[in-house]
C-alpha cells in the first residue's frame, strides 16, 4: 500500500512530468478562485502543452469524506518494500530541495533520526484534519554516502559522486550530509516544513544548508524554453519500475544545482538550440537527424530517431531562482541503481567512448551535485525510532 499521505493524481495518455505538474498546477489555480472548494473528483477537459502532449486527464479515485483527500492506491506488486512518499509520485506545483551539511562534531545517529521522522513534520506543518490538495506534502529523505555509513546504514550499491570535467564544463562534487525532496501546491507550507527541520535539528549541528524552492514555468518548460520531461515515465508503476530497488524499497537519487546562461538563450537562434537539445523548442519534437552532442543522443545513448535508450530514470527537476543572483534548473532524478546516472554524467563530459560532450552545457553551468540513498519506508522508520 501506498501511504496516506500520497494522493494519487494520476494521468493518462502522456509521458513526462513537467506536463503532468502543469496540469495539477492548472487545477491548482482553478481551486484557489474558488476558495478551496473540495470539488469532486475532475477531469481537467481538454489541455495541450505545445501540441505533443495531447489530451491529458487527471483524476482522482476514492476520495475520503473526512480530509476531501483522495485515499491510498494499492500498489500490485503488493510484497515489494514500500519507497518514501517523493520517489515516484508526480510532481506538484512547488518542490522544497533542503540540502544539508552537518558539522563534524554533529550527533549523526540524532540527526538522522530528526529527518526520518519526516511525517511528522509533514503533519505539524500540513494538519491531516485540514489537509487538502492544496496543502498536502509529498516528502522524502535521503542520506550522503559518507554520513550513511556512519551511522550504520548500509545501501546494497555503493553510491560514490566523482567529479567530472569535459571541454563544456565541469560537474562539481558538493557531498551532503541530509536531503529532503517535497512537493505541495503551496510553496509557504514548504517553507514552514523547512524551517521546521532545520529548528528541530540538535544545536549546533548544521555547517550550512541551501534551501531551494522551485516553480513551475509556462506549463512545464525549463528556463531554456523547452518543455523538460517529454520523454519521463508518466505511469505510475512504470516510474515506480525504473525508480525503485526491488529488494529495499530504495532509491537513488541524484540532485545537482544548474544556473543557466540566461544571455547565451536570450540571444541564440532557436536553431542552434534546438540541435543542442535534439527537439524543437516550441512543441519538443525530435529532431529527426540531430547531433551526436544534443542533449538527447547524448542521455538516449546514440543518435538514431527514436533512438533506444539505453537507462531510463525519473526525472523530477523543476525551475528555480532570481534574476538578481541566480535561475536555472534543479535537476533531481530517482533510479533503481546509480549506474544509469553515472552512464548519463559520463556521457556529458566526454568520458564515454566517442569523448563528446552534451551541448546542454553551452546554456547551462553545474555548480553543484552529488548522489544520495533514499532508503525504503522501513528503513526509514527504523532511523526515526
Ligand atoms: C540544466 C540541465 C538540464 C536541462 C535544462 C535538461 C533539459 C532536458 C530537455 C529539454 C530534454 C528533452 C525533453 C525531455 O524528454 O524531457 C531532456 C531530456 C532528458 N534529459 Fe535532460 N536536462 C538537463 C540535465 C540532465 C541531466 C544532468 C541528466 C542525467 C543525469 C538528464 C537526463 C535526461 C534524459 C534521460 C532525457 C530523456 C532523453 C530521451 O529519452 O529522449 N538531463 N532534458
Amino acid at each position: 500500500m501506498m501511504s496516506f499521505r500520497m494522493a494519487t493524481s494520476r494521468l493518462l495518455g502522456m509521458r513526462g512530468t513537467a506536463a503532468g505538474v502543469a496540469s495539477r498546477c492548472y487545477y491548482h489555480a482553478r481551486q484557489t478562485a474558488r476558495g478551496h472548494s473540495k470539488v469532486r473528483p475532475l477531469l481537467l477537459g481538454l489541455m495541450t502543452v505545445g501540441g505533443t502532449y495531447g489530451v491529458y486527464r487527471v483524476y482522482n479515485n476514492n476520495r475520503s469524506t473526512l480530509t476531501g483527500l483522495v485515499r491510498p492506491r494499492t500498489v500490485s506488486a503488493a510484497t515489494q518494500p514500500e519507497s518514501q512518499d517523493s520517489v515516484y509520485s508526480q510532481g506538484k506545483c512547488h518542490a522544497l530541495y533542503l540540502w544539508i551539511h552537518l558539522k563534524p562534531k554533529a550527533d549523526a545517529k540524532l540527526c538522522a533520526k530528526v529527518v526520518a521522522d519526516i511525517d511528522s513534520h509533514v503533519d505539524a506543518v500540513s494538519p491531516l484534519d485540514l489537509r487538502d490538495e492544496d496543502d498536502e506534502i509529498w516528502a522524502g529523505v535521503g542520506f550522503g554516502a559518507d554520513f550513511y555509513g556512519k551511522i550504520g546504514g548500509q545501501s546494497v550499491m555503493d553510491y560514490k559522486y566523482p567529479r567530472r570535467k569535459g571541454a563544456l564544463g565541469e560537474l562539481p562534487s558538493s557531498g551532503g550530509d541530509l536531503f529532503i525532496h517535497a512537493k505541495c501546491n503551496t510553496y509557504s507550507k514548504l517553507f514552514e516544513l523547512c524551517q521546521r527541520i532545520i529548528r528541530e535539528l540538535p544545536p549546533d549541528s548544521v555547517d550550512k544548508f541551501e534551501d531551494v524552492y522551485s516553480f513551475v514555468y509556462r506549463n512545464g518548460r525549463d528556463l531554456s524554453g523547452f518543455i523538460d520531461g517529454t520523454e519521463n515515465a508518466a505511469d505510475e508503476e512504470e516510474r515506480r519500475e525504473i525508480a525503485v530497488e526491488k529488494e529495499t524499497g530504495a532509491s537513488y537519487v541524484i540532485t545537482q544545482v544548474w544556473v543557466h546562461k540566461l544571455d547565451v538563450i536570450n540571444k541564440e537562434e532557436d536553431g542552434t538550440m534546438e540541435k543542442w537539445i535534439g527537439r524543437t523548442r516550441d512543441d519538443s519534437i525530435e529532431l529527426n537527424k540531430k547531433p551526436v552532442t544534443s542533449h538527447v543522443a547524448r542521455m538516449t545513448g546514440g543518435d538514431n530517431f527514436q533512438q533506444r535508450k539505453r537507462y531510463q530514470i525519473v526525472r523530477q527537476s523543476m525551475p528555480y531562482g532570481n534574476l538578481h543572483d541566480k535561475a536555472g534548473l534543479f535537476f533531481i532524478a530517482y533510479a533503481a541503481s546509480p549506474e544509469k546516472f553515472e552512464y548519463m554524467l559520463d556521457r556529458m563530459v566526454g568520458a564515454d567512448v566517442d569523448k563528446e560532450c552534451d551541448d546542454i552545457m553551452r546554456l547551462t553551468k553545474c555548480v553543484k551535485g552529488t548522489y544520495w540513498y533514499f532508503p525504503g519506508k522501513e528503513q526509514l522508520k527504523k532511523l526515526a525510532s
